[in-house]
């Protein structure tokens, strides 16, 4: 692709309170070729190339939060679910934005064929988005989660591994297993390292006696893959007699918990009000 081959246009957008550097390349539009700065409506995301268009912009939108349904709603934090297809113009401009943050991923076509889970922190003022995830309405390969994103502002509190928890709950109430798209960016991949590893050794230390990948698979939503290359980077697996054996003393657990950081936000699945896309 062509966008490959492109170096960094925009250097900064302003995004609610927030003046946010970005990281990669976005392929806006030409008319924005000649910009150094974006300002983002907060709510529509509809982008502008002066601060003085925003202001007017302002004014008039009448959004206060993402559009589509709230499915989820806990304290100060609500997630969103936006369907591509009903709110086109939303989910391309959620892709632009996106877009500044990852390096590898062409997310930006044919947004119809996917839902947008938008997490917001909520206040008088409004929901202000804090990150998201996109999930294929209908996926051959069991993804459950193509593209991940928390604003640079606030990353490093908890927000990524939430939102991975949130796809897994998701995937729960469809009764299958899931699987991040791939390729996945270092901090994509260290991310959920951390969630598998934090969820699967939960489980390990408190579960008396054998248990097998694929009873840990039924439990967590985790495809049984990932769930053995999460144990076999940790050393957990013994392979015996042509089977895979899992090893959990709980010393050892102990200290892969600790190194595998803090835990996230939890997501509270009784605030989870949702059915699969049909
Ligand atoms: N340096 C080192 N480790 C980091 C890190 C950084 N800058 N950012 C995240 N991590 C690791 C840590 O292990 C962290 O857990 P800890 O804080 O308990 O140590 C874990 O990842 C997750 O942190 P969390 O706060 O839950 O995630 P986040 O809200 O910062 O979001 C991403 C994580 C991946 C969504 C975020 O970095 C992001 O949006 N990156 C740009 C887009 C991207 O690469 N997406 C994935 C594409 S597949
Ligand atoms: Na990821």
């Amino acid at each position: 692709h062509e966008e490959f081959t492109k170096v960094k246009n925009i250097a900064t957008i302003e995004l609610g309170k927030y003046e946010i550097e970005t990281w990669y390349f976005s392929p806006f539009p030409p008319e924005y070729n000649d910009c150094v700065k974006l300002f983002f409506c907060e709510f529509c995301l509809n982008f502008m190339k002066r601060k003085e268009q925003l202001q007017r912009h302002m004014r008039k939108c009448d959004l206060k939060h993402p559009p589509g349904d709230e499915i989820y709603r806990s304290g100060t934090l609500s997630m969103f679910e936006v369907d591509g297809k009903k709110n086109k113009v939303y989910a391309q401009n959620l892709c632009y934005l996106a877009k500044l943050f990852l390096d590898h991923k062409t997310l930006y076509y044919d947004v119809d064929l996917f839902l947008f889970y938008v997490l917001c922190e909520c206040d008088d003022r409004g929901c202000h988005m804090v990150g998201y995830f996109s999930k294929e309405k209908h996926s051959e390969e069991a993804y459950n989660l193509a593209c991940i994103l928390t604003l640079p502002p606030y990353q490093r509190k908890g927000y990524g591994k939430f939102l991975i928890a949130f796809s897994y709950e998701l995937s729960k109430k469809e009764g299958k297993v899931g699987t991040p798209e791939r390729p996945l960016s270092d901090l994509g991949l260290l991310s959920y390292r951390g969630y598998w590893t934090r969820v699967l050794l939960d489980i390990l230390k408190k579960h008396k006696g054998n248990i097998s990948i694929k009873e840990l698979s039924d439990m967590t939503a985790i495809k049984a893959e990932d769930i053995l290359s999460t144990l076999q980077s940790l050393e957990l697996i013994q392979y015996r007699k042509g089977q895979h054996v899992i090893c959990a003393d709980p010393k050892v657990l102990d200290r892969h918990l600790k190194a595998a950081g803090r835990g996230g936000l939890d997501v509270d699945v009784s605030k989870l009000i949702w059915t699969p896309y049909k």
